[in-house]
């Protein structure tokens, strides 16, 4: 399986900072926010990522992450020049995908809690069908939202409805058998002129073959969409770092655990940052 990370669009709810500064390269607390869904990526074991975003942000992304080796990872960019869609990411990363499975993350969607790991590892042994994720909140209008009937099997699914049929909004995290690049294909753009996430989940719906799995309310999905979700995001890092003492979304980190990279390779990686609590913390895996 392959990852891609969707990082463009516009932040226009961030304006003016995101005139700027991509949003997705914006810190949250301590580290740039596209870690957070890289991390995500890594916890479910996949290697090679593609990152997709504008024509000026794409290059920042390059800078920021280079070839992914020093990570013992490999990573590919591709431009997308508008923000045609998010199922637009599986045409665009098509020649990357090479007839592989696919795991799709939004840039500035944020997981924590306990279980993911499995969870993940579990969602990306899929070799057909898709698998989604369903997650509780008190207004689901601005996100797609999944209905169930009584024995759990999901109904419909709608795109930033009215009125919600359900509280269980779609986070943006999904994994898809190797028919995704031709389904995307296939789809029309939406009345708002995008081709729709929700539209793909749908034929796979209709195919009878859409997994969804529920997170629980000790599960953290963070929107880092305004103002307010960004520092309420960046409080909450801040509380469990130093609560625990154990980093979230420490790239170097989780490649080190997973045995993408030795000692030796990680200790030159903290040294980099040696002056700022983020290197320490690299180094002191290694007491
Ligand atoms: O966050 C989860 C939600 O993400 C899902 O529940 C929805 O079903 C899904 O449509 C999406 O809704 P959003 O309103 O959050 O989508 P938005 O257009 O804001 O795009 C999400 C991120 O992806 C954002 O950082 C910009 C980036 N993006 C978006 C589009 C449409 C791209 O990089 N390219 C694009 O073409």
């Amino acid at each position: 399986m392959k990852g891609i990370i969707l990082a463009g669009g516009s932040a226009t709810r961030l304006y003016p900072l995101s005139k700027a500064i991509s949003k997705q390269i914006m810190p949250v607390y301590d580290k740039p926010m596209i870690y957070y869904p890289l991390s995500t990526l890594m916890l479910a074991g996949i290697r090679e990522v593609l990152v997709i975003s504008t024509p000026r942000d794409l290059p920042m992304f390059k800078e920021l992450l280079g070839t992914g080796e020093e990570i013992g990872m490999k990573f590919d960019y591709i431009i997308q020049e508008k923000p045609n869609g998010l199922a637009q990411a599986f045409v665009l990363g098509e020649k990357f995908l090479d007839g592989d499975s696919a795991c799709l993350i939004l840039g500035d969607n944020m997981f924590y809690g306990q279980s993911f790991s499995r969870m993940l590892k579990e969602a990306a042994t899929i070799t057909s069908g898709a698998s989604i994720f369903g997650y509780y909140v008190k207004d689901p209008r601005a996100y797609g939202v999944v209905e169930f009937d009584e024995e759990g099997k999901v109904i419909s699914l709608e795109e930033k409805p009215q009125k919600p049929k359900s509280n269980y909004a779609v986070p943006g995290l999904y994994f898809y058998d190797n028919t995704v690049t031709k389904k995307a294909k296939d789809l029309q753009p939406s009345a708002r002129g995008e081709y729709e996430i929700t539209d793909l989940n749908k034929m796979y719906l209709e195919e009878g073959s859409l997994k969804v799995q529920l997170f629980g309310r000790g599960f953290a999905w963070l929107d880092t969409g305004n103002c307010d979700s960004l520092l309420e995001a960046s409080n909450y890092v801040e509380t469990i770092q130093n609560r625990q003492g154990f980093y979230i979304s420490c790239i170097e980190e989780i490649a080190w655990r997973n045995k993408w990279i030795d000692n030796d390779a990680l200790r030159n990686l903290g040294q980099k940052f040696d002056k700022t609590a983020y290197g320490q913390y690299i180094l002191s895996l290694l007491d």
